[in-house]
């Protein structure tokens, strides 16, 4: 998991990827869900990657899985972005053209009990990535944001464009928000920052392969991860939070898109990064809204079982309604979603069904 690019594989590979030869990517939390799927991408484009990763969510045999899938190698640094002599190791071979930065929390319910947690490690980290990243006179960045920046948007607001009013319901969003912020006036304060903050909708699915995909620790919070882990018997239920939701069938609407449509969003981005001026955010979403019921449908035609499922009352905290109009991406990075929710269930339950446990299987 060391060393560079197989040059005898790029040099096969024809001039495209040899011009990219010479440029390198940092992904910080690149072993987790999101992050994997990109680094495969990003290895299969001809990019050179190094990943700075601490672990605490997620496992290196997901590394050594992107690497047999992309067929090269990358460069790993364990460590956290709040290190600096860790991101000082992952500067440490010069030529970083960009950095991807992934790594931060990302639970809702913990961030309400552990603010300081979420702050320290979501927006000090990013601080920490910044200052580390001006050190080595870097300054393009494709930042991991959410659609928890929209709250709830409240009935009629969807399809939600980029303008539509940011008012985050919980500290986890309210991080992803400040940072947001934080890269508009780095980006205003200094000439030549290069920022793109991609707002993902629900991220799900996995690799087409089966080979790497979500692997949450303890009780899944998402609705994919929880069907999915019910649907192969790991959980004993899945348990449907709202049937009284003003919907089509009662349960709340979300817009869910495939990891790996996320994750060539991001090429797209780097793509476009040395024509941004300053900053700017993305929705990255299908603008397709999708049930619960929906969704768990979907699950039992892609996995041939049935899903046992409880109907509660509803989470706190959750909105009726989020779904994207992600025209500005289509317009500007040119990327749209390509896979559909079929396509999600299908790949989610080939992962799941090779990897009961996770990585731990
Ligand atoms: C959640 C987070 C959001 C984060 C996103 C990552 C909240 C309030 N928001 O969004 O900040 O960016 O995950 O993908 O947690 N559901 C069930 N049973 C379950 C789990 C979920 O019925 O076991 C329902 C939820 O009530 C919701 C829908 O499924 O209506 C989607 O839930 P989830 O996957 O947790 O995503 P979000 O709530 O949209």
């Amino acid at each position: 998991m060391t060393g560079g690019p197989e040059a005898a594989s790029l040099a096969a590979a024809g001039p495209n990827r040899l011009a990219r030869m010479a440029e390198r990517v940092l992904v910080t939390g690149g072993a987790g869900f999101i992050g994997s799927h990109t680094c495969v991408e990003l290895l299969a484009a001809g990019w050179d990657v190094t990943v700075i990763d601490d672990l605490s969510n997620s496992s290196p045999e997901a590394l050594r899985r992107v690497e047999e899938l992309a067929g090269r190698s990358l460069r790993f640094v364990e460590g956290d972005v709040l290190d600096e002599a860790a991101l000082e190791r992952a500067f440490g071979d010069g030529g970083c053209a960009a950095v991807i930065h992934f790594a931060a929390k990302k639970a809702v319910g913990e961030s309400c009990v552990d603010p300081l947690g979420y702050y320290r490690t979501n927006v000090a980290g990013t601080i920490s990535l910044l200052r580390a990243m001006r050190r080595h006179d870097v300054r393009r960045l494709v930042f991991s944001s959410s659609a928890t920046v929209y709250g709830d948007p409240g009935p009629g607001a969807c399809p939600l464009a980029e303008s539509a009013p940011l008012r985050p319901s919980n500290p986890y969003g309210q991080t992803k928000l400040c940072v947001e912020r934080m890269l508009r006036d780095l980006a205003a304060s200094e000439e030549d920052w290069r920022i793109l903050s991609l707002r993902y909708f629900n991220p799900a699915g996995a690799h087409p392969s089966g080979r790497i995909g979500e692997d949450p620790r303890g009780l899944p919070e998402n609705l994919l991860p929880g069907a999915m882990q019910a649907a192969v018997g790991r959980l004993p239920e899945l348990r449907v939070f709202g049937t009284d939701y003003p919907t089509r069938d009662g349960t709340a609407i979300r817009d869910y898109l495939h990891v790996v449509d996320v994750a060539t969003g991001h090429l797209r981005a780097l793509d476009r990064l040395p024509a941004v001026n300053g900053c700017s955010e993305y929705n990255l979403g299908t603008g397709r809204g999708v049930t619960v019921f929906e969704v768990l449908e979907a699950v039992k035609r892609a996995s041939g079982r049935e899903i046992p499922a409880v109907l509660e009352g509803r989470r706190q905290g959750d909105a009726t309604e989020v779904w994207a109009d992600p025209s500005l991406a289509g317009r500007d990075l040119d990327w749209t979603a390509e896979r559909g929710l079929d396509d999600i269930c299908a790949d989610a339950w080939r992962w799941q069904k090779a990897n009961p446990e996770g990585y731990g299987s």
